[in-house]
């Protein structure tokens, strides 16, 4: 057929003509991402002047608290409104003691920036895996991860983030009446305005094999099947989160964020409830690697996915990436 530019179909809907130009595509847009929905992870280490790039991670480092005020602080210089600290103990054994250890990395992170940082929303993982020798999530008897004797360790460990002052604790452990159980513990002890952020949802992945090498938390024996979710369910999902919630969560995760999007859809809009979203270790350092070879424009993707999303539900995302998406914005 040749090439005419008279032909005129007849067409009552054209939607092409709202993507015409920047200006009528940014009118319509239905989705924006803002910095002030980010919140950036830190691995807090022993010691002073340590920033030590973690190699599974590029850009993600471990950090002694002097350096991970200076990220925090740029962090915020940057737009980035929040952190959310893990720590790495200077020693781990089988109860995890240094979990609650007022003096260990987390609890003193949390104080320096509190005192340092000027406005900055500090939110903290709650969780023993990082703490234990043998790299579970809680307390192991024979081969069983015990439910309700770790609770009562994570209570401890969240309250002792309180202390220090963090603003939100956030258990990821999968314990069932962990939120409760950190509810009470912090009410008590007069520290009701501290908010829980749940890992409500928060699936049994491939994609935190990163973040194993960050947090030195793989599992020496066995995995982590009999606590984090079976990845093909999602009413279970919507269970965990109506438990949470129940229990006094402020806010509930799903976890990762990109192969979970529908069931980030389906809690945003089953529960109406204040939700976020992990982009965990995996999703970032899958697209750092593919960067690095020049298979994808890393800027293009890494807002495409995070608007991705936002859209789908959250409305915070947690991410490796929030410096530079806050950055970009
Ligand atoms: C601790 C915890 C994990 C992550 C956050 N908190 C790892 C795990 O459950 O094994 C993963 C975060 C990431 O991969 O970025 N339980």
């Amino acid at each position: 057929m040749p090439v005419s530019s008279t032909t005129r179909l007849s067409l009552t809907r054209r939607p092409r003509r709202l993507r015409r130009t920047e200006a009528i595509r940014s009118l319509v847009r239905e989705t924006r991402l803002t910095p002030d929905c980010f919140i950036y992870p830190l691995f807090v280490v022993p010691g002073r002047g340590i920033r030590r790039e973690i190699g599974s991670m590029p850009g993600v480092f471990h950090l002694s608290v002097d350096e991970a005020v200076k990220e925090a602080a740029a962090a915020k210089a940057d737009g980035v409104p929040a952190v959310i600290l893990f720590g790495l103990p200077d020693t781990k054994d089988l109860v995890g003691s240094a979990a609650a250890d007022p003096d260990a990395p987390v609890q003193s992170a949390v104080r320096a920036l509190k005192r340092e940082v000027r406005d900055l929303l500090v939110i903290t993982d709650v969780c023993m895996c990082e703490y234990t020798s043998h790299g579970h999530c809680g307390i192991v008897e024979g081969d069983e991860i015990v439910n309700d004797v770790t609770v009562e360790h994570l209570a401890q460990a969240a309250l002792s983030h309180a202390v220090a002052g963090a603003d939100i604790v956030a258990p990821s452990d999968m314990m069932d009446g962990r939120v409760a159980a950190i509810r009470k513990t912090l009410d008590e002890r007069g520290f009701d305005q501290a908010a829980i952020m749940s890992y409500a949802a928060k699936y049994c992945s491939g994609f935190y094999g990163p973040f194993r090498e960050a947090a030195d938390s793989t599992p020496q024996f066995g995995d982590r099947r009999s606590h984090q979710m079976d990845p093909g369910n999602v009413e279970e999902a919507l269970r965990e989160v109506e438990i949470d919630l129940a229990e006094g969560a402020d806010i509930v995760m799903v976890k990762p964020a990109l192969p979970y999007l529908d069931v980030l859809a389906k809690v945003k809009e089953r529960f109406g409830q204040p939700t976020a979203a992990y982009h965990v270790s995996g999703e970032y350092s899958m697209l750092k690697a593919a960067a690095e070879r020049g298979w994808i424009d890393e800027p293009r993707v890494m807002m495409e996915t995070l608007i991705g999303i936002k859209r789908a539900g959250a409305d915070m995302i947690i991410t490796y990436y929030a410096r530079d998406a806050a950055r970009l914005l």
